[in-house]
This record gives structure tokens, C-alpha cells and sequence, in this order.
């Protein structure tokens, strides 16, 4: 609260500076505010003439009325960086201004002037966020100046910020773009990694079918079947793509270990099966430094894994073999039943279906064995392999 000062003494050290009197530019002057406005609410003429022509003298610019309808026009049209106002005005109180100007303009302080210096006023005041109040008949200006310097400095410390904050939310939206932006790039640039990635492996295990008349276009056919049955089981698209990556590459091992003797006719040997049945492990192994395989390597280590538990590398049994791995499983041994190997006779599709049937609950999934027939019933060229 701005205390009214009495009247003091000329000469003395509060000097009371009345309207028309010279601007003391002592140590602490404060520079004028030219383009301030300020509008000054007051129905006692005579105040309002001494407070405007006082301001006047500072270089402020402004704008003063008698009522509350003409105060409302003005601060509809432009704004204020300032109000000062009575609190007690004909047709609406100072206070009800105070929260019209707040409506018009948020930022724009005001000063509240009352000939009534009663706790319950400054109180009001307060409440309603006036910036200072004043107490009237007003005999030293010193305060008042005081008050609407310390007004504008906050003001103008508020719309700097105000303005900031809008400027931060734009940096901070505009940052927060670019990084998703950058994330999205980077991301595709992760997965053309991958897709090359998978692409050169897959390259290397078809070279490595081709040159096999038995096992060339094993790893196609049993991405096809693979990505078949999921399809007639309605497995997710993530899904399918896990398994037809797993598919591709299957057969990865067979590149590090001498499988020669599999061109040899006649039934493989006890020693031979024991280093065929390292193919899965191997594969796990070459394509563990490739982090973006995790979830396909457990579906190549465990493609020869059967429900009854006598499969390989770890034998596992029933749910253990999860269901991308059952489809894999069934895929490559139909494949491989239906295509020519030197170490046993050739199936025919309808054979081969049989022979997986015979053994559905036992070695493979029913379900799996469904979606298989299925895709052949689908595609109907498969059966004139
Ligand atoms: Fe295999």
C-alpha cells in the first residue's frame, strides 16, 4: 500500500513535487517512459487534472476519463500499460474495472486510488490484484511515481517473459519436431540396415543351396510354405515377418560345417547326423552379433525341435517350441520331404502330407499341419511338385 504522506515542510527532505513543479533528475531518476500509455479512471475532475498533468510532465502519454463506460470503450480499442483508477466511480466501482481491464488486457497493471483508507479496501484491493493502492486526497506525487514505475517495470518484466514463454513452446514444438523427424531417419536407416543385412546372409545360404542339386531353392520354398501357413493362421504381420527372416536363413549353419557327405548316396552315418544336427547351434551362434535377430535366432536354433521331446540341439517338448518355430518346422519338413536328397527316397506332396499327419501331436502341431493344407488346397500347383 502507498501511504498518503502529509504535507511536509519546503526544503525538507521529502520534498512534496506538486503538479507543474520541475522534474528533480537526482541520482535516482528514472528515465521517462515516452511511449507508455496510461489511462487514468477518476470522476473527481480536479484529481484526475493533477495526476495527468503530473504524469504529462514524466513524458507519459495519456489518456484520462471521468466513467466507467467511456474507460471501457477505450480499453476495448487499444491497450493500456497502465490504469489508475478510483475505486469508487458512478455506474461501477474500480474494482469491477480493475476486472474488466484484467478481461481486456491481462498484463496491464492497475493502480486503485480510494479517499477511503480502510483495511477492508486495500484487502479488496489486494484480492483483486491491483497492483498498488493509493490513498486520496493525494498531497506528495513522490509515492505515487514510485508505484507506476515499479508498475511498468513489472509489466514490461511480465511481457518479456510472457513473450519468452510463447517463444520457448515454438522452440521447444519445433525441437521436438525435428527430433522426431530425426528419430523417423533413423529408424529407416535402421531397417534398410537390416533388410541388407538379411539380404547378403540369405545371399550367401542360396549360393551355398544352388550348389546343391538337392537343396537349391530349399530356403524360398520354405519361406513360402512358412509365410503361408502364418497367413491361413492369421498370425500378425510382425509375426510373419520374424518367421519369413527366419525362413531365409534357417539354413545358415550348413555354411560352416563340411556337409559334403550329404551328396553321397546311400543313409547318412551316426558320426554324419551327429555333425548335421550342429547346423542350428552354428546358425545362433554366427548370427548372434546381429542385435536386430534376437527374436529370429531362438526360431533357427530350434527348427528341428519335435513336441515329443526327441528333436534338436535341446530337446525340447510341446510348448517349449513356440509357434513361429512349429510353423518353421513343418515348412522345412515337408520341403525336405518333398524335394530329392541323396540319403533317402522323394515323397510326393499327398505322401508327405500323410507321413506329417501320421505324426501331428507326436513331432508337429495339428493346427500348423491344418494351416499347411490349407495353403496347398490354396495353391494348388504345389501338389504337382
Ligand atoms: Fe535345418
Amino acid at each position: 500500500m502507498t501511504h498518503v504522506k502529509t504535507k511536509e515542510k519546503e526544503g525538507s527532505q521529502n520534498k512534496i513535487i506538486m503538479p507543474g513543479d520541475p522534474i528533480e533528475h537526482t541520482s535516482n531518476f528514472i528515465a521517462p517512459r515516452c511511449g507508455n500509455r496510461i489511462l487514468i479512471v477518476e470522476d473527481e475532475l480536479v484529481t484526475q487534472k493533477m495526476i495527468k498533468d503530473y504524469l504529462l510532465k514524466y513524458g507519459y502519454q495519456v489518456v484520462s476519463v471521468s466513467n466507467v463506460i467511456d474507460a471501457n470503450e477505450l480499453m476495448a480499442k487499444e491497450e493500456f500499460d497502465l490504469i489508475i483508477t478510483d475505486m469508487s466511480i458512478p455506474q461501477m466501482d474500480g474494482i469491477a474495472l480493475r476486472k474488466a481491464a484484467r478481461n481486456a488486457s491481462p498484463l496491464t497493471p492497475v493502480i486503485l486510488l480510494s479517499d477511503q483508507g480502510t483495511l477492508e479496501n486495500a484487502i479488496q484491493a489486494i484480492q483483486m490484484g491491483a497492483h498498488d493502492f493509493v490513498i486520496k486526497p493525494i498531497v506528495d506525487f513522490k509515492p505515487l511515481k514510485t508505484s507506476i514505475d515499479r508498475a511498468l517495470d513489472r509489466k514490461s518484466f511480465m511481457a518479456l517473459q510472457d513473450n519468452y514463454q510463447s517463444n520457448l513452446e515454438i522452440l521447444v514444438a519445433q525441437q521436438t519436431q525435428e527430433l522426431i523427424e530425426k528419430q523417423i531417419l533413423l529408424q529407416e536407416y535402421a531397417d534398410q540396415l537390416e533388410e541388407v543385412s538379411i539380404s547378403i546372409i540369405s545371399s550367401l545360404q542360396v549360393a551355398l543351396e544352388e550348389k546343391d542339386k538337392y537343396t537349391a531353392g530349399h530356403s524360398r520354398r520354405v519361406t513360402d510354405y512358412s509365410q503361408g501357413i502364418a497367413r491361413h493362421m492369421g498370425l500378425s504381420e510382425k509375426e510373419i515377418r520374424l518367421l519369413s527372416t527366419a525362413a531365409q536363413l534357417h539354413d545358415i549353419g550348413k555354411l560352416m560345417i563340411d556337409l559334403s557327405f550329404m551328396n553321397r548316396p546311400g543313409p547318412l552315418s551316426e558320426e554324419e547326423w551327429t555333425m548335421m544336427k550342429k547346423h542350428p547351434v552354428v546358425a545362433d551362434r554366427i548370427l548372434s552379433p546381429l542385435p536386430f535377430l534376437d527374436e529370429v535366432r531362438p526360431i533357427i536354433r530350434h527348427h528341428h525341435e519335435r513336441l515329443d521331446g526327441s528333436g534338436y540341439p535341446d530337446g525340447l517338448v510341446g510348448d517349449q517350441v513356440d509357434k513361429l518355430t512349429q510353423i518353421l518346422a513343418v515348412a522345412d519338413s515337408f520341403d525336405a520331404m518333398t524335394s530329392s536328397r541323396s540319403y533317402r527316397a522323394l515323397f510326393r506332396p499327398e505322401a508327405a502330407l500323410a507321413e506329417l499327419r501320421r505324426c501331428a501331436g507326436q513331432l508337429y502341431c495339428v493346427e500348423v499341419l491344418d494351416g499347411l493344407v490349407a495353403y496347398l488346397e490354396y495353391n494348388p500347383k504345389l501338389f504337382q511338385k
